[in-house]
């Protein structure tokens, strides 16, 4: 494991699980406890994959609005791309400055996305995303758990590429968050994400809080 002082929580679930809303209440709610939430240039602000740097938000764009769908595997590498570059721009340096970020989708979403609904292999896409983890893994996953066509149905707008696939790929989704939460149990956890928003808050901060006193961070404010 890199050396490092801050806390990384992934929130993670299929298409319109409500993630980037309860991402955003858990950003509010960790900064109103004192604590330095989010990267020190954008304090506060949840990072999003594939994204969060020049380079990742390049290709997310390629990946989810090229007019061309990737074969399985290039999909798989580009996510790992975008990866490498937030961990070594963003994530690396923010954690050994002491920093609590919160992540809207990380290695997990490959490894259901990808790894259990492409059906790649969870080990094989876990191996291409090693070099560009350099050791980094969240200390806490928090896994939205609804019901993928509700999800689908919430997603709402334009869909993008992966959305317009359509609800057997989001139940493979949904069965591989599942599966990696039994088999990553210290860190992954499901949340029933189908309950009143305040609620799934109230579940998604008690879980979060816990990663914070178990790095040793205090709670300041
Ligand atoms: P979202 O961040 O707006 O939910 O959209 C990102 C889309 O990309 C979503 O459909 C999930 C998908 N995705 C993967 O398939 N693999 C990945 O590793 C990540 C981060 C996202």
């Amino acid at each position: 494991m890199t050396a490092r002082n801050g806390v990384l929580i992934t929130i993670e679930g299929c298409d319109g699980c409500g993630k980037s809303t309860q991402a955003a209440l858990l950003c509010e709610r960790l900064a109103a406890c004192g604590l330095p939430v989010g990267p020190s240039a954008a304090p506060g602000a949840v990072v999003r994959e594939p994204g969060g740097t020049a380079v990742g938000e390049a290709v997310r764009e390629l990946l989810l609005h090229a007019p061309v769908a990737p074969s399985p595997w290039t999909e798989a590498l580009l996510y790992a791309a975008a990866r490498a570059e937030l961990v070594d721009k963003v994530l690396l340096p923010e954690l050994s400055a002491g920093r609590v970020l919160v992540l809207d989708r990380f290695l997990d979403s490959s490894l259901a996305y990808q790894g259990f609904a492409r059906g790649l292999g969870v080990d094989e896409v876990l191996a291409v995303n090693a070099p560009g983890l350099r050791g980094l893994l969240p200390d806490l996953t928090v896994v939205l758990d609804v019901d993928p066509a509700v999800g689908l149905a919430r997603a709402g707008g334009r869909p993008d590429r992966i959305e317009a696939e359509g609800v057997g790929l989001q139940q493979k989704v949904v069965a591989g968050f599942a599966a990696l939460s039994r088999r990553f149990p210290e860190r992954v956890r499901l949340v029933d994400g189908f309950r009143a928003v305040e609620l799934v808050a109230a579940d998604v901060e008690a879980a979060a809080l816990e990663a914070v006193a178990s790095a040793g961070l205090r709670l300041g404010g």
